[in-house]
């Protein structure tokens, strides 16, 4: 299993497993899945170009995550993690722990030491998994979503790194 950076040579393979991702789990992404799928190449490498998209890869792409940094003086050093997924026939593997390992050094790198989150609060698993990698329930936000009409809060979570 690899974590590195996603780059313009895995831009088709990351563009379908993004579609395939916000398709299999509408509550856990912001875009629709006709959003997603309406994105263009050129708009795909721009994204990939920022250098904040991570994947894991195994034998193939088999998950992505963004973890970017706030770009002014005094928050700079903040990250926001998100979107964070693995595809289902991988979980429980380690595959999202190496992710997550991957998004935190990333971050580390660049000198932020606050990661941030937003999840779902009807998204258990997610919820135990950051747990698990430490991060603290901080606060919901009401009616972060409107999923087919259904209106869905979120949890916003820190995770405050060595420094
Ligand atoms: C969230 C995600 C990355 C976690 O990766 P994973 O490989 O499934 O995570 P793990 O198996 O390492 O950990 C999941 C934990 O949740 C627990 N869990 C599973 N289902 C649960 C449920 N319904 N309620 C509570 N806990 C649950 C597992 O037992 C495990 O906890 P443990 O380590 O204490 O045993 C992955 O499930 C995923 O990609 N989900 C779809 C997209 C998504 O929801 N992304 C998050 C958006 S904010």
């Amino acid at each position: 299993m690899e974590t590195r950076l996603i780059t313009a040579e895995d831009a088709q393979e990351y563009h379908a497993l993004w579609i395939r991702a916000v398709t299999e789990f509408p509550l856990a992404f912001l875009m629709e899945p006709a959003e997603v799928a309406a994105v263009t190449d050129d708009q795909l490498v721009n994204m990939i170009a920022a250098g904040r998209l991570m994947g894991v890869f195994h034998n193939g792409l088999i998950g992505f995550a963004g973890i970017g940094q706030r770009p002014l003086v005094r928050t700079r050093h903040r990250a926001t993690l998100g979107p964070f997924f693995v595809m289902s026939e991988c979980h429980g593997t380690g595959a999202a722990d190496a992710l997550m390992q991957g998004c935190l050094s990333l971050a580390r790198s660049k000198g932020a030491w606050m990661v941030e989150l937003y999840v779902a609060a009807d998204n258990p698993r997610a919820i135990r998994f950051y747990e698990r990698h430490g991060f603290q329930y901080e606060g919901r936000m009401p009616a972060a979503t409107v999923v087919d009409g259904v209106v869905y809060d979120d949890f916003y979570y820190c995770l405050e790194l060595p420094h």
